[in-house]
């Protein structure tokens, strides 16, 4: 039976459901429903928007990504963006605008003992690679959403490269596998 709705969110796309209300609560439970839902996805994603209206001007999200999700370098153009780690552990990176590293960050949940907030500055490309079986985050910008805000660059593969995006993350791996700081910076070409 496909879903339609949870709790106060409606299903507005294969992989997001969106709050119909301004005054609600989420707990434990709520990430297990939303690591249950991404797992029935194609692309074993899915996500709470917290927020009602793209045109909000506080975005909100709850993001589930598995293990191995090729999440495309990109950067939000006059945007900041915020990530907290709620369960998991991921690499952080950010790039240059040719696609070399400039660092990476060990993330993980509080209490795991890495960082579990990272900032981001405006107009800066960045990606993570997921550690653990299930990267679940609170992701926070700037509404309204505007596509074009979004930029994708040419260095990085598109997610329907298959054979790019595998070449792209045994390379980001590989960068990975040198590290043993929880903090490195590094000057490598990406592929
Ligand atoms: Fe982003």
């Amino acid at each position: 039976m496909k879903i339609e709705k949870y709790k106060n969110f409606d299903l507005t796309d294969e992989e997001v459901f969106h709050t119909v209300i301004e005054n609600f609560e989420l707990g434990r439970p709520d990430l297990d429903e939303l690591k249950a839902f991404a797992g029935r996805n194609p692309r074993n994603r899915s996500r709470f928007c917290l927020h009602r209206s793209v045109n909000d001007r506080v975005h909100e999200m709850i993001i589930a990504h598995p293990k191995g999700a090729y999440v495309r370098p990109h950067k939000h153009v006059g945007k900041a963006e915020s990530m907290l780690i709620l369960e998991g552990e991921a690499d952080y990176f950010l790039f240059d605008d040719s696609g070399s590293v400039e660092s990476v960050v060990e993330m993980s949940a509080l209490g795991m003992g890495k960082p579990f907030y990272k900032k981001t500055a405006p107009s800066e490309y960045h990606s993570f690679l997921i550690r653990s079986e299930w990267l679940i985050f609170l992701e926070v910008t700037a509404g309204p959403f505007n596509k074009i805000e979004t930029v994708f660059p040419s260095w990085a593969p598109q997610d329907e490269e298959v054979q790019q995006v595998d070449q792209y993350m045994k390379n980001r791996f590989a960068v990975l596998g040198n590290t043993s700081k929880p903090q490195v910076s590094h000057t490598e070409k990406l592929i």
